[in-house]
């Protein structure tokens, strides 16, 4: 008997032989060629629970129907209110608002309060958010003892997941996952802190002795201080470079169920505390198919060195010899919103710092891609990492830092992703099936007759 299975869909009427009145109103009929037998699985929100396949058995002792989805493709791990993504037309919202109008109107902290709380704050609530984690921007000084272990040359992103992790150590109260006012506590502490690693990272690999929070600042420009000052008693930081840094945070605050994210929440969900969870979701960020993209796009075009050897480079990419970085994306099968507005962001940014010469090389890489064949059927159209490197290092950034400037607005979208995790009845610890392939039972066999 051939292994498939007939499924209607009485959303559209299809397989009419199956008996309409026996399922509730949306559902699949599944029908068993295996044993003839027919099974309602009720459909919400476009999906069908994978548990309701379990019924499907072919004997008494048969575990059931389990679906199979390698990278989970094709598989939604939990329900969210969170981010909103339409990869079709090309839409991100945070809590149902346009990225675009949060990029022009927000500051990033304000963000980062829609984000965890589901609303834009109040004046009052914005105040008070803000003083909350502008007093945990201070680290411990036995993390500087910590940080300064690592070689000079030690990669940001190596030192911050560390340095994420080692501060569990210093809040141990931080393993109460289940107290709303320990977990709001954490938030402040890793919101507030995460810039002050990287920026201490930045100096360690610098050389140059690490500034101190200057809390008189905005997140950004206290960021670009510890960053930046030198032996001036006050850093003075261009508004526009300010800016463009705290539109960069918005960008990148959150983004529904991507890697990183699902990292945070498959830590979270065992109760691992958020400083080690928070970690995890930026090691999985460092890898070069996710954030760490930003970084090799720079070393891309660097490879290509010139405008004119971009047709050149197009034709290897095409011929399988590697990936056009920063292009591509699991759901935008068009343009990524925020490379959009990153483009835009760019203009500004050069007008203070003098044009990227890169730039050239990025945008005569996009223009031919966009009207070539073999990217516009796969859909591959430039991602959040095309642009934003180009203008990190216009503002002065190694090219081993971009993605420590992915992970720190990131961190506010992996706590919410976190806690939302946390408060969600449906959810438990992340423990997936397989599909075992592997030998059957066999004997042990003594060395020597190996
Ligand atoms: C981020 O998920 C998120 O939301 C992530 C993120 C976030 O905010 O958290 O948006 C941030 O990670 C952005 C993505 C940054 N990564 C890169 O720019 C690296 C380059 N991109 C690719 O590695 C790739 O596009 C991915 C990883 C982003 C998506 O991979 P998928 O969805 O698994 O797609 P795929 O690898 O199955 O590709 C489908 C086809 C393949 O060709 P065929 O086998 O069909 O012939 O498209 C090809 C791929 O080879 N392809 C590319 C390509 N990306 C996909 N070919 C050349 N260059 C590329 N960049």
């Amino acid at each position: 008997m051939p292994d498939n299975t007939i499924v209607q869909d009485t959303r559209t009427g299809k397989n009419p032989e199956a008996s309409k009145e026996m399922v509730p109103p949306d559902h699949l009929t599944i029908k068993d060629s295996r044993t003839n037998k027919e099974y309602p699985v009720p459909i919400q929100n476009g999906t069908i629970k994978a548990m309701d396949l379990r019924k499907i058995k072919v004997s008494d002792d048969d575990f059931g129907m389990m679906t199979y989805d390698p990278a989970f493709m094709n598989t939604a791990s939990c329900q969210s209110k969170i981010t909103f993504i339409d990869g079709d037309k090309g839409i991100l919202r945070y809590r149902g608002y346009p990225i675009e109008q949060l990029a022009e109107r927000c500051t990033y902290l304000e963000v980062a309060y829609l984000i965890l709380h589901g609303e834009l704050p109040t004046k009052t609530q914005l105040a008070d958010w803000t003083h909350n984690i502008t007093v945990h921007t201070l680290l411990h000084e036995n993390v500087k003892k910590f940080m300064d272990g690592f070689n000079y040359d030690a990669h940001p992103m190596g030192m911050l997941i560390s340095t994420l992790a080692a501060l569990s150590t210093f809040y141990p109260e931080s393993k109460n996952v289940h107290d709303a006012a320990t977990r709001k506590h954490q938030i402040h502490r890793l919101i507030g802190k995460v810039p002050t690693i990287a920026a201490f990272a930045y100096r360690h690999h610098r050389g140059l002795p690490y500034v101190y929070p200057d809390n008189e600042l905005s997140y950004p420009a206290n960021f670009l201080s510890m960053l930046f000052k030198m032996t001036e008693k006050k850093y003075v930081v261009n508004p526009v470079i300010e800016r463009a840094l705290d539109i960069l945070f918005i960008l990148h605050a959150d983004h529904e169920q991507n890697c990183g994210t699902n990292a945070m929440r498959s830590i979270g969900s065992s109760q691992a505390d958020p400083f080690v969870s928070t970690a995890g979701a930026a090691a999985a960020l460092y890898g070069p198919l996710h954030g760490g993209a930003n970084e090799q796009v720079l070393r891309m075009l660097r490879e290509i060195g010139s405008k004119d050897k971009v047709p050149e480079f197009v034709k290897r990419i095409k011929a399988g010899e590697g990936k056009l970085m920063g292009f591509g994306h699991r759901v935008y099968k068009n343009y990524d919103p925020r490379a959009k507005i990153i483009k835009e962001t760019a203009d500004k940014v050069f007008e203070v710092t003098g044009r990227n010469p890169q730039l050239e090389i990025a945008t005569e890489l996009e223009r031919i891609a966009l009207q070539d064949e073999y990217f516009m059927k796969r859909k591959l159209y430039p991602n959040v990492d095309f642009y934003s490197g180009i203008i990190y290092e216009a503002l002065g950034f190694p090219t081993e830092a971009f993605t420590v400037l992915f992970a720190i607005p990131r961190t506010s979208g992996w706590l919410a992703q976190w806690e939302e995790m946390l408060l969600d009845p449906e959810q438990k610890i992340a423990r997936p099936r397989q599909v075992y392939n592997g030998y059957d039972t066999r004997n042990f066999v003594p060395i020597e007759k190996r």
